[in-house]
C-alpha cells in the first residue's frame, strides 16, 4: 500500500452510517421515508417546494446531532500526513468529513450546509432553514433552493475529479453501493490509467466485480486499518 503516491478516495452514504445519518438505499427502498423521486429531483421541488424544503430541512437540522466516526477521523488523519497528491470525493452531503478533519475534499452532490439562490446563482453558507423562504443574503429574491445535486442534475467539480482519476494510481471507494452514476464509473476511469482499486464496504455492492480487491465490513473498522497501512 504504501508504494501508492496519487490517491483518489470516493465515500459514500456507508462511510456516515455509523454516525447515524440514513443511507439512501435502505433495506425498504425508501430514503426516510420518502421515494427518491419525491424528494431528490428538480421535478419534485418544482411540484411541492414545501416538501423539498422540509426534507431538506430536517437533514441539515440532524447535522448537529451527529458527530464524524472513526472513518471520518481517519480520512483527516490520512490528508493531515499525506505527502502525496490526495482528493477525497465525496456523494454525501453532510458535513462530516470537514469536521472529521479532511481538507482535499469536494462535495460533487453539494451540501445541506449550502443555499443556492436561483434567482441571482449566490450560494450561502447556510445553518438554518430555508422551507419558510428567507430572502437571498445577496439579492434579496427569496428563491433560494438546497444546493445539492439532484437527479438529472450534473455534479458538481467533474474537471478537477476526472482530472485526479486521470493520475491517480490508488483509487478507494467506501461505502456506496455504486448504483449512481457518474461516481459509479470512477472505479473504470481509474482501471483504464493502470491505479490499484480497492473498495471498502458493508456487504458487496453493484460495482464490487471491478476493484482488484474488496474488503468487507463496516467502514469505522476498515478506514482507519486501511489508513494505517498506507502511513507505515
Ligand atoms: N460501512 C461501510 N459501508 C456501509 C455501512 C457501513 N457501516 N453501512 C452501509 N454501507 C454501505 C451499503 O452496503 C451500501 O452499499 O454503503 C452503501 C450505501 O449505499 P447508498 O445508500 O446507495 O448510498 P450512495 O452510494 O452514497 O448513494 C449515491 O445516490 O441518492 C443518491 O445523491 C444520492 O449521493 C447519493 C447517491
Amino acid at each position: 500500500m504504501g508504494s501508492h503516491r496519487r490517491i483518489v478516495v470516493l465515500t459514500g452514504a456507508g462511510i456516515s452510517a455509523e454516525s447515524g445519518v440514513a443511507t439512501f438505499r435502505g433495506p425498504d427502498g425508501l430514503w426516510e421515508g420518502h421515494r427518491v423521486e419525491d424528494v431528490a429531483t428538480p421535478e419534485a421541488f418544482a411540484r411541492n417546494p414545501a416538501l423539498v424544503q422540509a426534507f431538506y430541512d430536517a437533514r441539515r437540522a440532524r447535522l448537529a446531532e451527529v458527530a464524524p466516526n472513526a472513518a471520518h477521523l481517519a480520512l483527516g488523519r490520512l490528508d493531515a500526513a499525506w505527502p502525496g497528491e490526495l482528493l477525497i470525493v465525496t456523494q454525501n452531503v453532510d458535513d462530516l468529513h470537514e469536521r472529521g478533519g479532511a481538507r482535499r475534499l469536494l462535495h460533487m452532490h453539494g451540501e445541506l450546509k449550502s443555499a443556492w439562490c436561483t434567482a441571482c446563482g449566490t450560494r450561502h453558507r447556510w445553518e438554518g432553514p430555508l422551507r419558510h423562504n428567507p430572502p437571498c443574503p445577496a439579492c434579496g429574491a427569496q428563491r433560494l433552493r438546497p444546493d445539492i445535486v439532484w437527479f438529472g442534475e450534473m455534479p458538481y467539480a467533474m474537471d478537477r475529479i476526472l482530472h485526479a482519476l486521470g493520475q491517480c494510481d490508488l483509487f478507494i471507494a467506501i461505502g456506496t453501493s455504486g448504483q449512481v452514476y457518474p461516481a459509479a464509473g470512477f472505479v473504470e476511469t481509474a482501471r483504464e490509467v493502470g491505479a490499484h482499486t480497492v473498495e471498502l464496504n458493508l456487504d458487496r455492492s453493484a460495482m464490487s466485480n471491478r476493484f482488484h480487491e474488496r474488503r468487507l465490513g463496516p467502514a469505522g473498522t476498515l478506514v482507519p486499518a486501511l489508513v494505517e497501512e498506507l502511513l507505515a
